[in-house]
């Protein structure tokens, strides 16, 4: 993931220059193009404070395999929040549009998604990275001890971790979502299906869905009740 800084300096005077205008209408013209090139900078920012993290985690998955011959990471994937969501997602929460605003007032602008073999991976991935003194926890939702409405299940967290840079040192919020491939398999289709067909999804697919969600679920329980006895027996 590496940002071509020519590229983004064409996107930000091209549609996205159209698009802050569109959504903050009181701001400025001059003000508003030296506040987006400081954009720039903070997609540097969030991609340094994403490669920390998942080292972090490749280093944590790593030390497992050496010492238990286990991986509990099946893999890990990445985002970065592009400027054009950044710019709508200060609209809609109703905040400045300033960089130091979407420093202060978006954690998902970095987004980390690991996916897991069991259940338990997710908690002992999640505790250990929690535990490193560098980290902050600032926010955890625990979305499979209790799923959405809908039935999605995964641990959200919201962390802080340092960047150091040449004359700085800042603390970046990273957003980490942890499941199961199970849980992830209904997540992508489930999202799939919500965002990429025009038709609102009816009441009785909502819950043929959701039902999906809870067969999944428990598959994932038998899963990893396979797994300990297994264990146990070896
Ligand atoms: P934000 O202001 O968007 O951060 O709202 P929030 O903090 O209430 O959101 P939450 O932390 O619950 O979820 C954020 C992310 O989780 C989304 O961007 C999705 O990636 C994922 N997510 C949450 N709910 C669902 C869901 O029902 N289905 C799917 N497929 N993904 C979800
Ligand atoms: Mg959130």
């Amino acid at each position: 993931m590496n940002i071509n800084v020519n590229n983004l300096k064409k996107t930000i005077e091209g549609t996205e220059l159209d698009t802050v205008k569109q959504l903050f209408p009181a701001d400025t013209g001059e003000l508003l193009v030296e506040e987006m090139y400081k954009f720039i900078e903070l997609e540097h920012l969030y991609e340094s404070a994403i490669r920390e993290v998942k080292t972090k985690l490749e280093i944590l998955d790593s030390e497992f395999r050496t010492k238990y011959a286990y991986n509990p990471i099946h893999h890990i994937e990445d985002r970065l929040k592009s400027p054009k969501s950044i710019f709508e997602k200060l609209r809609r929460k109703d905040k400045p549009f300033s960089v130091d605003s979407a420093k202060k007032n978006l954690y998902d602008i970095a987004g980390i998604r690991v996916i897991c073999n069991y259940i338990e991976d997710i908690y002992t991935v999640a505790d250990l990275l929690t535990a490193q003194d560098d980290v902050k926890l600032v926010e955890r939702k625990d979305y499979i001890k209790s799923p959405k409405p809908n039935g999605y299940r995964s641990l959200h967290l919201v962390i802080q971790t340092p960047v150091y840079l040449s004359e700085a040192k800042e603390h970046v919020f990273v957003e980490v979502q942890i499941r199961t491939i199970a849980m992830d398999f209904w997540a992508s289709l489930e999202h799939e299906l919500k965002y990429k067909t025009d038709n609102e999804v009816s009441a009785e697919l909502a819950a043929r869905l959701k039902n999906c969600a809870e067969t999944i679920a428990a598959t994932d329980a038998e899963m990893q009740e396979i797994y300990r006895t297994l264990k146990e027996i070896s």
